[in-house]
């Protein structure tokens, strides 16, 4: 379905992004590109339609090198490459319908578009999208008035109204509350498996990463250094990625943090410690402390 061969890509003046890539996606497969900060995880995927121009390698999709095509051929590739990008936002002073409508800009001719004369075919496409995405009420809603989520539901319905077979997705979670993220990557499983099509996805929550999608793709300064089935990332496997950490104490410093943001989950903390253990660990001052407290709460009472 695509492949990538020995892609490198040196920005002028700039550090090489990448070197050596070799990847293959088969047709219907969800990945997820993981990696620090600056590994090339945006450059990889923007090198697929050449938003940036790779300095060396090939792409293969739909039985043509990607590299080599001219203006009108690339123009006619990205038709069937869904980008779902923070760049790619959405025009803000249009509506929700006319912002979905925009994708098909390259179908209908410039002055058609112009004046928003869509095909009926395109509309009724469009509302169906739409409704798939969970957003019927907000058609006429311009993007300005939308919340995050809501604005990557329609960059993800505009995706698939221009009928890509691919979804090239940088960071579909940034900035989203913990459970609007999981709702957004659900959605963005479901659809792909829904019309049976491929997604590339970068991400930087590994936890989603390893609920969503089904394999995983490590980029370390420019280089792939892991590519596993998701189910088989372990703490070891992190560490090669992004280097040296202790695992277990940030899973859990994430998961309070989720706790505390999500609005519905008023329930305290869960420990599986024994009250009386956890006395027996703390240190004389956080026992001093706390006694400290309860004389003050004795003094207040009394
Ligand atoms: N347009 C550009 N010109 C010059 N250098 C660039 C350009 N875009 C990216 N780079 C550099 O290429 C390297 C890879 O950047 P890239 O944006 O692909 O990383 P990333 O893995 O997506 O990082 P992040 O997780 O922060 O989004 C970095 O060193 C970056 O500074
Ligand atoms: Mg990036």
């Amino acid at each position: 379905m695509l492949e990538i061969k020995d892609l490198h890509k040196k920005y002028d003046n700039g550090p090489v992004a990448l070197q050596d890539v070799n990847l293959t996606v088969k047709s219907g497969e969800i990945i997820s590109l993981i990696g620090p900060s600056g590994a090339g995880k945006s450059t990889l995927i923007r090198c697929v339609n050449r938003l940036v121009e790779p300095t060396k390698g090939e792409i293969l999709f739909k039985g043509k090198d990607i590299t080599k095509l001219n203006n009108t051929e690339l123009r006619q590739m990205r038709k069937k490459i869904g980008m779902i990008f923070q760049e790619h936002a959405l025009l803000d002073r249009l509506t929700v319908m006319e912002n979905l409508l925009s994708s098909r800009l390259g179908y209908v001719g410039f002055w058609k578009s112009f004046r928003r004369n869509f095909p009926e075919k395109d509309i009724k496409e469009a509302l169906r999208l739409l409704d798939r995405v969970g957003l019927s009420d907000y058609v006429n809603t311009r993007a300005d008035q939308l919340s995050g989520g809501q604005r990557q539901r329609v960059g993800i319905a505009r995706a698939l109204l221009q009928g890509a077979d691919i979804l090239l997705i940088d960071e579909p979670t940034a900035s989203l509350d913990p459970k609007t993220s999981r709702e957004i990557m659900r959605l963005i499983v479901e659809l792909v498996k829904e019309r049976d099509i491929t997604a590339i996805i970068n991400i930087h929550e590994v936890n989603l990463a390893e609920m969503y999608t089904q394999r995983i793709v490590g980029l370390r300064e420019g280089e792939i250094i892991y590519d596993e089935k998701a189910v088989k990332l372990s703490n070891e496997s992190l560490t090669l990625i992004y280097g040296d950490e202790d695992w277990e104490v940030s899973t859990m410093e994430n998961e309070n943090s989720q706790q505390q943001e999500d609005p519905k989950s008023n329930e305290a903390p869960r420990s599986n410690e024994d009250p009386e253990k956890r006395v027996e660990s703390m240190s004389d001052q956080e026992k001093a402390n706390i006694e400290g407290e309860r004389h003050r709460d004795q003094e207040v009472k009394s």
